[in-house]
């Protein structure tokens, strides 16, 4: 059966709009699981700009199905994921002046540093996923390095112009899925994946887990504002005295 897990970065992105405590993500994790999310993903960036340290810790300890760190392969991080024992790292390659992950790791040109900290994860109990563009030499050395899972950067495909250019990187997607399982790679997918272009996916049974974070958080804006506004509105009318 196909996982969703849900990231919560941007819940914890509009709480730093303010620096305050709302919204939290961690209880935002909570109802994602009671609503029947399989996983949760946080990315605890360098930078801090949305998911925090103190967040990560909380997470591991409420967590009741299972907590996908995202995280750049640094010293810094690292020994925090050490610490924290999330069930899961997501390797990812982080630069600060993007909006989002905007690319794959290139793991063939960083094999040394990633093979010595996957198998300082894998030794802490952690398993390993590298978040890779769909590119058969990136899933060749997310093997050779020792990683239990890859996932797929699905941004490309979510990102097509046209339909023709989308079917194109779906195959592609397809291929590098179908390479991976066959060298002993599990398989996650994720990346602008929404409520429009997820389904294709669907026909692929080696895929493990869906990633998905912004386009659960834009819709749960959305369907939420409803009941939001009637409660304020009713919470501003006076109070009849008894
Ligand atoms: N997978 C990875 C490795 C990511 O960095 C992200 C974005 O944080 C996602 C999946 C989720 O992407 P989106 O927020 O577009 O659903």
């Amino acid at each position: 059966m196909p996982r969703l897990s849900v990231n919560v970065d941007h819940v914890a992105t509009v709480r730093q709009a303010r620096g305050g405590k709302n919204p939290d993500p961690v209880t935002a994790a909570l109802l994602a699981e009671l609503a029947g999310a399989d996983g949760i993903i946080v990315h605890l960036r360098e930078d801090r700009r949305h998911i925090q340290d103190r967040d990560v810790e909380i997470l591991r300890r409420v967590v009741k199905t299972k907590l996908n760190l995202e995280m750049a392969n640094t010293e810094e991080i690292v020994r925090i994921a050490l610490r924290v024992k999330p069930d899961m790292v997501c390797m990812v390659p982080e630069r600060r002046q993007e909006l989002t992950t905007e690319g794959g790791l290139n793991v063939t040109a960083q094999q040394k540093a990633l093979k010595q900290n996957i198998a300082r994860m894998k030794k802490a109990g952690i398993r390993v996923s590298l978040f890779i563009d769909a590119d058969p030499a990136q899933v060749k050395a997310s093997r050779a390095v020792g990683a239990d899972f890859v996932e797929i950067h699905t941004g490309k495909y979510s990102d097509a112009p046209d339909e023709e250019s989308q079917k194109k990187e779906f195959q592609r997607i397809a291929r590098a899925i179908a390479q991976a399982h066959k060298l002993g790679l599990r398989v996650n997918i994720g990346h602008g994946l929404d409520y429009q272009n997820v389904a294709p996916f669907t026909s692929v049974p080696q895929i493990e887990d869906y990633s998905i974070g912004h386009s659960i958080i834009a819709r749960a804006v959305l369907v939420g504002l409803d009941r939001a506004v009637r409660e304020m509105k009713e919470l501003i009318q006076p109070r009849k005295e008894k």
